[in-house]
């Protein structure tokens, strides 16, 4: 696995030090709240995990699974709901946590979605953000560390399923996805 890794891009130090301001952010904004942590699977699931222990307010959790990427690196427009929060959301202050914002269709669709259920308030936060392939125009409300223009695998993002459970974040050698 560690072969298929030009270089690492974040160690774990610093994704460590990256969520812990996340949480403690999110822990004074929502003080008094009633947060619902809204989990994308699968690649924010090592990112929900570290974030919300770092949450000091009561928060409830739930996923919610979409597609849009097949096997491939890029978007390919299709958003799909794959697996529906398990609650009705009107009166709860949702969160969604999702592990990178890349073209932003994802979020962009799931917003809507999840906008049209009239929850008291929604806001994102997303570990990585990559601005520069922003397709269509959403930000994050919390976002931890930019990444270049490159695929990145480790931490809960994959490549063909595989690499999630790498504990940092490096960059795939291009041989293995024109392989
Ligand atoms: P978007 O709809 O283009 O913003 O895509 C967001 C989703 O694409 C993320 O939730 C990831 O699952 C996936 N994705 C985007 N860039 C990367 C990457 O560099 N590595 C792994 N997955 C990525
Ligand atoms: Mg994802």
């Amino acid at each position: 696995m560690m072969n298929d890794i030009k270089s690492v891009l974040f160690p774990e130090e610093q994704l460590r030090e990256t969520v812990a301001a996340l949480g403690k952010k999110i822990s004074e904004d929502y003080r008094g709240r009633n947060l619902l942590l809204v989990s994308v699977l699968k690649g924010s699931v090592v990112f929900m995990a570290d974030l919300m222990r770092t949450i000091t307010v009561p928060c409830e959790i739930d996923f919610m699974a979409v597609s849009a990427y097949g096997n491939g690196v890029k978007n390919s427009g299709t958003v799909r709901i794959i697996k529906d929060l398990d609650r009705d959301i009107r009166g709860y202050d949702v969160l969604v946590v999702e592990d990178i914002l890349d073209s932003g269709k994802t979020l962009n669709y799931l917003m809507d979605v999840l906008y049209a259920r009239n929850p008291n308030s929604i806001r994102i936060c997303t570990l990585f953000d990559k601005p520069e392939r922003r397709e269509v125009d959403i930000c994050a409300d919390y976002s931890g560390l930019k990444v270049p223009d490159e695929f990145i695998v480790g931490y809960g993002l994959d490549y063909a399923e595989r690499y999630r459970n790498l504990p940092f974040v490096g960059v795939l050698k291009e041989s293995v996805y024109t392989k």
